[in-house]
C-alpha cells in the first residue's frame, strides 16, 4: 500500500512512524524549571546523533497547540537536563511520569522514585535507572509550531559499576542492562533480549567472501538451480 504524507491527516502519519520506525529507546528526561520545581516524562523519539561531539535528540511535541510540554520549556529556560534510559525493573515507574500531570506536579515522588544530585547540571539523575547521561542544551531544532528536536552536549554518564566491563576500554554489559524500547502502538514495548551477532565486514572480506562463493574452473557467472 502507498501513503502519501501530503494527502494525511498529522495523527494518521505520526500512527505510521510510530508502528514502524522501532523499537525507539526511551530518553526518560529529568528536567528543572527555574525555580528549581523538578520534571520528569519520558520520550521515544530519541537517538544519538554524533560521537564527538557527543549529541543525543529528543523529538519533543506540546500537549496542545501552542501549550509545550513541561520537559522542553524547562529545557528552554535552563540549558540543563539529564536523559536517563530505562531497564525492565522500571518501566511501570516510567509508564507514571507520563501521565499529563499539571505543570506544578512532581512525577517523580508521585511514581515512587528517587534521586541523586548530578556532577554537572543541576537537574539530579534517577537513582532507579541504570544508565544517566547529564547533559547541556546545543540547540532546539523547531520543527513547526508544536514540535521541536532538542539537541543536547552528554558532559557526563553514569552506569553500574557491575555493568562496565573494562573502565579504561569503555566497554559496557549492554544486555545486562536490561534497557527496554517503545514499540508500536501506545502500549507495546520490546526487550532487548533476541539479539544475533553479525560483525561488520572489511572490503578485503567482502572480495574474499565472493572470491570463495564463485567455484573454481568457471567464468563466476551465476548457476541455476
Ligand atoms: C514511552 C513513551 C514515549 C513517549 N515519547 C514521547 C516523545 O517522543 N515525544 C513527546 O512529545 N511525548 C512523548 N511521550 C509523552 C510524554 O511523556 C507526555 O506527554 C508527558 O506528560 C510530557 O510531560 P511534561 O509536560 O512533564 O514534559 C511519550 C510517552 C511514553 C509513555
Amino acid at each position: 500500500m502507498l501513503f502519501d504524507f501530503a494527502t494525511i491527516p498529522p495523527k494518521e502519519r505520526y500512527k505510521l512512524l510510530i508502528s514502524t520506525i522501532v523499537p525507539r529507546p526511551i530518553a526518560w528526561i529529568v528536567s528543572q524549571n527555574p525555580e528549581g520545581r523538578l520534571n520528569a516524562a519520558p520520550f521515544s523519539f530519541f537517538n544519538a546523533f554524533a560521537g564527538d561531539p557527543p549529541v543525543v535528540g529528543i523529538g519533543i511535541g506540546s500537549h496542545e497547540p501552542g501549550r509545550l510540554k513541561d520537559t522542553r520549556r524547562n529545557i528552554r529556560d535552563t540549558g540543563q537536563f539529564v536523559v536517563n534510559l530505562v531497564s525492565e525493573d522500571i518501566a511501570e515507574a516510567m509508564n507514571i511520569t507520563a501521565i499529563e500531570f499539571e505543570a506544578e506536579a512532581d512525577e517523580i515522588s508521585e511514581s515512587g522514585l528517587t534521586t541523586i544530585p548530578s556532577v554537572r547540571v543541576k537537574p539530579p539523575r534517577i537513582a532507579e535507572s541504570p544508565v544517566s547521561m547529564e547533559c547541556e542544551l546545543m540547540q532546539i531544532v523547531e520543527l513547526g509550531p508544536d514540535n521541536g528536536l532538542v539537541l543536547g552536549r552528554v558532559v557526563m554518564m553514569h552506569v553500574p559499576d557491575d555493568a562496565v566491563i573494562d573502565a579504561q576500554k569503555h566497554y559496557i554489559d549492554t544486555p545486562k542492562l536490561k534497557l527496554i524500547a517503545r514499540m508500536h502502538g501506545r502500549g507495546w514495548y520490546a526487550r532487548c533480549s533476541d539479539l544475533f551477532l553479525m560483525p561488520r565486514l572489511t572490503l578485503a572480506e567482502w572480495k574474499e567472501k565472493q572470491a570463495a562463493a564463485v567455484a573454481p574452473g568457471t567464468d563466476g557467472s551465476k548457476r541455476g538451480g
